[in-house]
């Protein structure tokens, strides 16, 4: 499939770019020796968030609570009231938890260990990994969601990279293509490249360094890669609901409280099955599809005059000109609308 030569090559190549056309003015790259607390807290934030939201935080972040020690013994109001604005809050309840735990397990310094940075709360396999390239230069594979992405296309890997199987191969080659030196650039390249050209959409292809050695790229699957989740077959549902008019009014039900729609006003739905007889010289009007979360429901409405004692219903009598106020579902709404 691939060899020790192209897996230098990938390398090399990718180290020799982050140097060039790298980040290196993050401020957490920032300083002599990296603080393994200021790694940790930036590769935290930038989980599930983009360098230039996280700064602003970050810089906040360190300002209240400049080592781990003030931090593991915050008042967690205040790590939250911190974090707010970020998202993903489990994410600061997780770092003030792992704080505590690296001042009671650890003495309050921050493990070198990759077992043991990756046993404290918060920390995967891959931001483990980039903790301990980042604050101690070791040598580590990690596989996010962008690197996901580089190595899907240069190495042509099908397959949802969530699936088991998928990334288990995923994980393999990235600590095949794990170079003998420069754990920091390469690691640093590899998340630069795959959030800069690299892209989910309109990748860079024509700047990157990788483009000679990349199978998508050569296949031109680049699109078609990292292979998206597959679709769960919606269900289908289908209803019939009455139009029964009279003198320009329609006549309405309140839903129940609860599920679909629950408190608006609606059409009457007919229960599954055939037409009642009585209805059976009302007019079809065209299907309106609607697309719901878990499912998808075609509603097929039949449009019949009626005298307002004729019906069995017990419902409410609303002016097609009172259409735009009435608290009415999107696709009922577009039905009514059709009739003025
Ligand atoms: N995303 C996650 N970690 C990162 C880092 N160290 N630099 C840039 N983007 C990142």
């Amino acid at each position: 499939m691939k060899d020790r030569k192209s897996d230098k090559a990938f390398a090399s190549r990718l180290i020799r770019w982050q140097k060039a056309h790298g980040r290196h003015d993050l401020p957490w790259q920032q300083g002599r020796a990296a603080d393994p607390y200021r790694v940790w807290l930036s590769e935290i934030m930038l989980q599930q968030t983009q360098v230039a939201t996280v700064i602003p935080y970050y810089r906040r972040f360190l300002g209240r609570f400049p080592d781990l020690a003030s931090l593991a013994s915050a008042p967690a109001q205040e790590v939250m009231a911190l974090w707010s604005g970020l998202g993903y809050y489990a994410r600061a309840r997780n770092l003030q938890r792992a704080a505590q735990e690296v001042v009671a397990r650890h003495g309050g310094r921050f493990p070198r260990r990759l077992e043991d940075i990756a046993a404290l709360p918060g920390i995967g396999r891959s931001t483990a990994a980039a903790i301990a390239v980042f604050a101690f230069g070791a040598r580590a594979a990690i596989l996010d969601g962008n690197v996901k992405r580089v190595l899907t296309r240069v190495f042509g890997i099908a397959g949802f990279p969530g699936e088991k199987a998928v990334e288990q191969r995923l994980w393999a080659l990235a600590e095949a293509l794990l170079p003998e030196g420069d754990p920091i650039a390469y690691t640093q390249g590899l998340m630069d490249l795959g959030a800069t050209l690299c892209t989910r959409s309109r990748p860079r292809c024509d700047d990157c360094p990788l483009a000679a050695q990349c199978l998508a790229r050569r296949e031109d699957r680049v699109a078609e890669l990292p292979t998206p989740r597959a679709r769960r077959a919606v269900p289908q549902r289908a209803v019939s609901v009455l139009v029964l008019l009279n003198r320009g009014s329609v006549l309405l039900e309140r839903r129940p409280p609860s599920g679909i729609w629950g408190g608006l006003l609606s059409l009457p739905e007919l229960p599954p099955g055939k037409t009642p007889r009585r209805y059976a010289d009302a007019r079809p009007l065209a299907v309106v599809r609607h697309a719901f979360t878990h499912f998808r429901l075609d509603i097929a409405p039949l449009l019949l005059k009626v005298g307002r004692r004729e019906t069995a219903i017990e419902g409410i009598w609303l002016s097609l000109k009172r259409l735009e106020q009435a608290p009415l579902p999107a696709p009922i709404r577009k039905i009514l609308m059709g009739l003025i």
